[in-house]
């Protein structure tokens, strides 16, 4: 093997000492012995598979004051994320394929881990035309960062007909702009809940279920227990973000908090607990959405959005080993079923699967600091949580962070879009 890294892995549902063989970047075996021309022995340490973060705003381009694609994906390598997929909301924004193939050529000299872009949705978008470089659809269904607001409820149901057709998966933003109150001029958490209220989120995921047809559509970021609840019996894809899990309306960080869908209250986030444990939500998705501290400064002006790509994993591998939540369904939110979902040869160990791997210590506990952190905007609303960091992450079999420390390459990263209609990853 060119490759083997050997240590307590998490093959599947169980944890085994054994060697990981590596090569041309995938997995080609896993055995107790294999020889290798390079050999990793991490002992008694944590291997598992990288993860997957289906949702991140990396900015660039256009908005490269708060992050670029080399910033976002750094990020992403000391947060143990090996492939990341980028929402639209750039500028220009990404709803026709020269937006879609310029943001690739940028991404694709940046980037220290792997990226799949998504291709926004407007009205008059080509849908077919997208599905070359697109690893999947983003619809808005409420006003946010960007301008790809999809209001006009009657033609939901052909874009996702048209979409279907791509067999690309769909994300959708579930708010109702109808319902929100735009008498209020929140200045604080509690009152930015009060203006986009849970049952926004409720009657947007009510407008994808009867619409979506066969589309593969995916909910994010769900905040609420009702929209929990909604789709607890239904065959649809969802994901939840570290900031609904770890904070309400009434943690005490202001303008940082202010988010959309907002940050909402203990009672959701119990419910938010429960779904994921549960797999009632799929995934765990960061939705990483930086903005400068000077945009954030002045609550009723300040931008919506909470980076997080590079905490995700520390605070949930922290969950780990407090006892609070199972190893294997972070694995399984984290890295498996984002895999599953956008039809990526990535997020497991196995063969045939690519060789993005993190090496824990569940030792090496730290405290969260945004001013350690490598995300452009320097901040986090996370400060002084505990979590635990990966020690090393491997992207298709090279190193990208050893001993907490980045030797990974600029550019290295590459763009999947994958294997949808009936193609699969030739081996
Ligand atoms: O708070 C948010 N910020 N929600 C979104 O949907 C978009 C994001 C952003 O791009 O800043
Ligand atoms: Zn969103
Ligand atoms: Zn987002």
């Amino acid at each position: 093997m060119e490759l083997v890294i050997e240590g307590n892995a998490l093959i599947d549902k169980e944890i085994v000492k054994c060697c990981i063989g590596v090569e041309e970047g995938k997995i080609k075996a896993i055995k107790k012995i294999l020889k290798g021309e390079k050999h990793h022995d991490f002992g008694d340490k944590l291997i598992l598979p990288g993860a997957i973060d289906a949702h991140v705003h990396f900015r660039d381009p256009g908005l490269t004051h708060k992050e670029d694609f080399g910033t976002g994906t750094t990020s992403c390598a000391f947060g143990g994320v090996t492939c990341a997929l980028d929402m639209p909301n750039t500028l220009p924004p990404v709803t026709n394929i020269l937006a879609l193939e310029e943001k690739a050529r940028n991404a694709d000299m940046k980037a220290f881990v792997d990226f799949g872009l998504f291709a926004g949705v407007s009205l008059n978008c080509d849908i077919e035309a997208l599905a070359k470089s697109a690893v999947g659809y983003k619809i808005y269904l409420a006003t946010t960062t960007g301008d790809m607001l999809i209001d006009d409820y009657k033609a939901l149901e052909g874009i996702f007909k048209d979409i279907n057709e791509t067999e690309k998966p769909v994300s959708v933003h579930c708010e109702d702009e109808a319902l929100m109150d735009r008498t209020l001029n929140p200045d604080s958490l509690r009152k930015y809940l009060k203006s986009r209220p849970n049952i926004c989120e409720e009657s947007g995921i009510k407008k994808v279920l009867n619409n979506r047809g066969n589309a593969k559509a995916h909910i994010c970021h769900v905040s609420t227990s009702e929209g929990a609840r909604l789709i607890e019996n239904e065959s649809i894809t969802s994901e939840v973000t570290p900031h609904h899990l770890f904070l309400n309306s009434n943690s005490d960080i202001g303008a940082l908090g202010k988010v959309n869908p907002p940050l909402r209250e203990s009672k959701d986030q119990e419910a938010l607990w429960n779904a994921l444990s549960q797999g009632t939500i799929d995934i765990m998705a960061s939705d990483h959405a930086p903005h400068t501290l000077d945009e954030k400064e002045q609550f009723e002006t300040a931008a919506p959005g909470i980076p997080g790509v590079e905490t995700m994993v520390p605070l949930m591998l922290y969950m780990v080993k407090q006892n609070k939540f199972q190893l294997e369904r972070l694995v399984d939110a984290a890295c498996k079923r984002p895999g599953e979902i956008f039809h990526l040869k990535k997020g497991r160990l196995a063969p045939g699967y690519d060789a993005d791997i993190i090496m824990v210590d569940m030792r090496s506990e730290a405290e969260i600091k945004g001013k350690n952190l490598h995300s452009k905007c320097g901040w986090t609303p996370f400060e002084g949580f505990s979590a635990i960091f990966p020690r090393f992450t491997f992207v298709r079999g090279e190193v990208v962070i050893e001993d907490w420390e980045l030797t990974g390459e600029r550019g290295y990263g590459k763009m999947v879009i994958g294997n949808h209609m009936g193609m699969e990853n030739k081996e």
